[in-house]
């Protein structure tokens, strides 16, 4: 059984916050999808993933299901977009599906429908269990992400730009091995607080000591791995200059040059040569954890971790980017030098572990021991243990403060190449 804070008898006042909560959830989402012309709204960007207009729908279709059909027993008013928006896709690489933007309804029509699930679902609030809530909440900031990745793979021209334009610095950085003293790591989610099931059991494994990269492997570092004869990660493109190819970064809304000192972002087989390539690994889930969350011995008496990187501050509190703890949370579209946050710095000295690109880890996305499904959502986790997918920690630009919790766990498959997803290395 999943536990979760407060069960079914929530406070009105606890509800409350929820609401506003998701009142804020949902002015993000919205606001993604202002962003696209309307034809950009039945295009499908990246071709595993179902065409834009699917999302529209399924936000709220979620809601719906989950909130009035599965828990509360209200009759449906359309049981057919109830349906037709209710899963999205995950095929492997190359198996794309074959509708047609004329299969998929009129925006007029999805639009109606999500005015009226909300005004159903506000209305219901009081009634519905805080874990029902919390799961529609981070459903939805999970697809503002994964909306994010798709708004990433549209033409330019079919989205309207935010103007934050990135300063990169060229200054060359070295990337030390760090060392990481042996101990104790937590990794999952105590009964009685909010997580999903892939999170349970809590539970803590020893790990020994090892050496980690201080910063995320870097563009740079990336670029001579190319320059040895490796292939270009997606996010990146070539443009003939008079004598030599320059490289470019393919931002959110516009191109940049090559960031140097920006993370690279690629798959996990690509992460995973480079480490071959390198003479190095990639982390484990708990030495990410360990290098994240623990403490030096000096430093403690004990087994002693933090919440957080940086300690128990909430993240995000700041609004200016020099004091907060990280790239994350939707202040900016896209990655910031590996450097940029001096103040989210690990106890070991470890930097940006949260934030700026999701770190890749060599473990295969398994169950916990203890691990059940949720009763209401049986196929969330358990359909992705089959030993195709890898666990990655930490969190992107795009990635909800709320997500950024120790025990959250995210996964893909190995050559999905459209995530902002990161990594350094480890050596024994
Ligand atoms: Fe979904």
């Amino acid at each position: 059984m999943l536990v979760w804070a407060g069960m079914s008898t929530a406070p009105v006042l606890t509800n409350l916050a929820l609401q506003e909560r998701l009142n804020s959830a949902r002015r993000l989402t919205d606001s993604i999808f202002a962003r696209l012309t309307p034809e950009a709204l039945y295009s499908r960007p990246i071709p595993e993933r179902h065409r834009l207009i699917f999302y529209l729908g399924h936000l709220e279709a979620f809601d719906w299901n989950l909130v009035c059909r599965k828990t509360l027993n209200v009759a449906t008013f359309s049981p057919q977009f109830d349906t037709l928006f209710e899963f999205g896709i995950d095929p492997p690489v190359g198996q794309a599906a074959s509708d047609q933007p004329s299969d998929w309804p009129e925006v007029q029509d999805i639009q109606t429908y999500n005015l009226r699930v909300r005004a159903i679902i506000d209305e219901l609030l009081d009634q519905t269990p805080e874990q029902i809530i919390q799961v529609i909440l981070e459903h939805r900031l999970m697809h503002a992400e994964t909306l994010a990745y798709l708004l990433h793979n549209l033409p330019y021209d079919q989205k309207t730009p935010a103007v934050t334009p990135q300063v990169y610095s060229a200054k060359p950085l070295p990337n030390p091995m760090i060392e990481i003293a042996p101990g104790l790591a937590t990794l999952g989610q105590k009964r009685g607080e909010f997580g999903w099931d892939n999170e349970f059991d809590e539970h803590r494994v020893h790990v020994p000591d090892f050496r980690v990269s201080k910063y995320k492997i870097t563009n740079g570092q990336y670029l001579d791995f190319v320059r040895n004869g490796a292939c270009p990660p997606n996010f990146w493109l070539q443009r003939p200059n008079k004598t030599q190819t320059d490289w470019f970064y393919r931002g959110m809304f516009s191109e940049v040059p090559l960031p140097l000192n920006a993370p690279v972002y690629v798959t996990h087989a690509e992460a995973s040569a480079y480490a071959r390539w390198a003479g190095k690994q990639l982390p484990t889930e708990a030495q990410f954890h360990r290098a994240a969350y623990g403490t030096p011995p000096h430093e403690t008496s004990g087994h002693s971790e933090r919440p957080y990187p940086w300690g128990s501050a909430e993240p995000g509190g700041s609004a200016k980017p020099g004091a907060r703890q990280g790239n994350f949370n939707f202040h900016q579209w896209d990655p910031m030098d590996v450097d940029a946050h001096p103040t989210g710095d690990s106890a070991f000295g470890v930097s940006q572990l949260v934030g700026n690109g999701w770190e890749w880890t060599s473990t295969k996305f398994g169950p916990f021991p203890g691990f059940e499904p949720m009763s209401f959502y049986p196929g969330y986790s358990r359909n992705f243990f089959d030993e195709e997918h890898y666990v990655m920690k930490g969190g992107s630009p795009v990635t909800a403060a709320c997500m950024l919790r120790r025990s959250f766990r995210n996964w893909f498959r190995p050559n999905y190449p459209y995530v902002y997803a990161s990594f350094r290395l480890v050596e024994d």
